[in-house]
Order: structure tokens, then sequence, then C-alpha cells
């Protein structure tokens, strides 16, 4: 290492240190973020280190994060994105590929999904002419179940694509095997959930493809982020093609003949030997990040472990404080599952003495940050009301999330001072109101 850079770098860390708050905690004054990125000296340094090589595309980081991802997640590989509704695009759009043949998806095929949830799990169905078949979702664990995603199977549907609500695993096992029995794709939406599980099985490890976010809330954080993760060799590649402007070649920009036949390929109605980096077998897109997010990827993945058990332990922690509260529903995890929390979430029962809004307004004057389980019943929303769409069932508890549920912070930043100080202040407002 050059001087000058290593010169740069160990200011970095003094600049790291100069940087911290250590006014420590102040209830009612110092703000408790629902979630938020914890970002430690080597991340600082990572960052910077990336910057002063000006490897600014994507290339060697991006590469190497994803083989660590991929290997971590235990899948065989990773694409990385700019966001994780990226993910999500290139995920379902994959399935429309015409290399799938006649196991492709056409528009006016139906996709199963949850009412409750966030909007880009959801927005690529309709991206892709698809029609989203919305179920309903259990109050508590805020997942849907097989049940619920069997009833909903009609002549159209041919896939699933469903978010692990706040990082509980929905019944992945169930939900697999119905997609087997009835030969439907299946997208895990596991941008709130890496390091979960379900059956003694990481969540991400039971679909066709998987999806991370890596926006500040999530577990791990590149600022911005995403990752397409999957078993499947030929789903690999289309994702790669779609993420990469639908080229057909799979060389890294530099690369240049990996396959030894750049010049001898014959597509479409091209003429023979057109150059191979620059024919295009998909209608795709660029939803590449960047080598800088990258580096501070890697940092951040050394840490995922840490990451996940403080969230388990916040979680608890919050649990055991609140157990036992009249008029509010606690979150449960799903039978067979060990949740990787991404929030706790908290249902005000309808006919409590006090409303969710006034709850929400005691923490918030207090800086207890408190975040709506997303979009609550997406179908209320004014973006989905004249799309094409089927309801299966009725939507009554995505209803009451709507109106009635909100979610507090588990990330890793919070303390246990902090966990205390949000336990206590909820039961002194349920207390002075029962
Ligand atoms: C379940 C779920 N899916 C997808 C996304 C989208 O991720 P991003 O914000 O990186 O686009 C989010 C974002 O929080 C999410 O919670």
């Amino acid at each position: 290492m050059s001087e000058h850079k290593a010169l740069i770098l160990d200011e970095t860390r003094k600049y790291h240190l100069d940087t911290q708050n250590d006014g420590g905690f102040v209830p009612g004054v110092s703000e408790i973020w629902p979630s938020g990125a914890v970002l430690d000296e080597d991340d600082r340094v990572a960052l910077v280190e990336a910057a002063l090589t000006m490897r600014i595309a994507a290339g060697h980081s991006s590469r190497k994060f994803e083989s660590a991802f991929a290997r971590k997640l235990k899948r065989r590989k990773a694409h990385l994105t700019n966001s994780g509704s990226s993910a999500n695009l290139l995920a379902m759009g994959a399935f429309t590929s015409h290399l799938l043949e006649d196991r492709r998806l056409v528009p006016g095929d139906e996709v199963i999904t949850v009412a409750a949830g966030f909007p880009t799990t959801v927005n690529p169905i309709l991206q892709n002419g698809l029609i989203p078949v919305f179920v309903d979702v259990e109050l508590g664990t805020y997942n849907t179940t097989a049940k619920r995603v069997e009833e909903a199977i009609g002549p159209r549907t041919r896939a699933i694509m469903i978010a692990h609500a706040l990082g509980n695993p929905f019944e992945a096992t169930e939900i697999a095997q119905l997609a087997e029995d009835h030969g439907l794709f299946f997208i895990e939406d596991n941008c709130d959930g890496v390091g979960s599980t379900y059956d003694g099985k990481l969540t991400g490890t039971f679909g066709d493809i998987t999806t991370v976010s890596f926006y500040p809330a999530h577990h791990l954080t590149m600022g911005e982020g995403g990752c397409v993760l999957t078993a499947n060799l030929a789903l690999a590649r289309i994702v790669e093609s779609l993420r990469d402007w639908g080229r057909d070649c799979w060389c890294e920009p530099g690369e240049s003949n990996k396959c030894l036949k750049r010049f001898d390929y014959q597509m479409g109605t091209l003429p023979e030997g057109y150059d191979h980096k620059y024919i295009f077998s998909h209608v795709g897109y660029n939803l590449k990040a960047t080598d800088l997010q990258a580096a501070l990827g890697l940092s951040q993945l050394a840490k995922l472990d840490s990451f996940v058990d403080a969230r388990k332990r916040n979680w608890r922690r919050l649990r055991e404080g609140l157990d036992g509260l009249p008029h509010l529903m606690l979150p449960e995890a799903t039978p067979r599952s060990d949740p990787s929390w991404f929030g706790f979430a908290l249902t005000v029962d309808p006919d409590a003495p006090f409303s969710r809004a006034e709850l929400v307004e005691y923490l918030e004057d207090r800086k207890i940050g408190t975040r709506r389980l997303f979009a609550g019943n997406l179908t209320r929303h004014p973006a989905y009301i004249n799309q094409p769409h089927r309801v299966v069932g009725d939507l009554v508890n995505s209803d009451i999330i709507t109106m009635q549920t909100f979610w507090i912070g588990v990330y890793p930043g919070l303390t246990d001072e902090m966990i205390d100080y949000v336990v206590s202040t909820i039961q002194e407002f349920v207390g002075a109101r029962t």
C-alpha cells in the first residue's frame, strides 16, 4: 500500500472516531429510530479505499460480493442490483424470458401475492403484464398461509411471489410444495428476512429465485442496492442478461471473448459474426450497482451474523417486556421458524380504549420512531385501484393492518437501554388508559 493511501486510511479511522456521538442516550430526547444503517470504522475505510481506487462502475468488488453473498445464502449465483425493487423486477421478468420456451409467463397469466406489504413486491407482476391475485394475511405473523395460497390457485395461475413479512418466514416448505405440485414458479422476496430460517433452512432457499435489499433499513446496507439469488444457472443467466441491457454475452465489462467465439455467432437476423458483445437477446434494463456499493457490502457482510443476533435479541427483549399488556396484539414467529427480524409489529385492538394514532403520537413525541406495515392493504391505494387484479377471499386482516398496525425498531443500532425505554413508555401509555 502506498504511503499516502495508508495515511488517508489511518486519518479516516481517526475521523470516524470524531463523528461518534458520545453524548449517550437521553430518554425522550435521543432519537430511537425504527431502522437504520449500522456503519463502523471498517465500513468507512472500505468506502474511502474504494473511492481511492476509482473503480467506480461494477467490477471486481461487485463480483467478489456476489460470490461471497451467494455462498453465505446458500445459492449458486447472486446478481447485485441497484435496489431490492430492481431485484424484484428482474426476478419476475426472468420468468417471461423466451429461453423458458412454453413455460414462460405471458401477459394475462396470474401471480399469487399478498395484499398487505411493500408495493414493489407486487409492481413487477403488473410491470410484466401479469395479473396479481391478492390473498389475505394472518394477524400476529403478518404472513399469508399455504392454505390461502392454495385456495387462490386458478387455471391461469403460473407463479407465486411473496415477501417474508418483517423478516418472519411464511410457510415456505408448504408453499414450495404447492408450487411444485401445480407447476408454478416461486419467488421469495427476502428483502426483510436475510438470516431467517424455516424448518431449519434459510429463507430464500425454498423458491426458484429470491431477492434482497441493501437499503439502510435492511440487514446489510450499501446505501442503495439489492440482489437476485438463485440455484438455477439458466435463470441466473437470464437475470444477468436482463440486468445488463439485455445482452446475450456474459463477458464482464473490460473483458472480451471469454467464450472464444466472440465473432462466430449468428443470432436473430443479424449477419454472421456480429460482435457477440453487442447482441441483445432480451428487452433488458441496466440495473447494476457500483463497486463503491459492493465495497461497503463486503465490509457489512463480515458483520451479518452479529447483526442477525442483535435483531433477534432486541426483538426478544421487546417481546418479553411487553408480554401480557392488554389491548395490544404482539407479534408471533411463524411456527417452525427462527426469524431474523426486520421490525416489531404491534396491532391495537379495534375496541381498545385508545387508538393506534394516539399510541403512535405518544411514542413519536418521545422520540420513539414508528413505521406502518408498509402499504397496509395495497388494493386501497390509488395506484392499484384501476389495475387488473383478482382478490381471493376477503382482505379483512389486511384492512385491520391498514387501520391498527404499526411497527417499532429492532435494528442492531438499538441498545438495551433504548429498548427498555420503549417498553416502559408503551406500558405507561397503556397503563394510564386501562
Ligand atoms: C419486502 C420488501 N420488498 C422490496 C423492498 C424494496 O427494496 P428497495 O428499497 O431496496 O428497493 C422492500 C423495501 O423496504 C421491502 O421491504
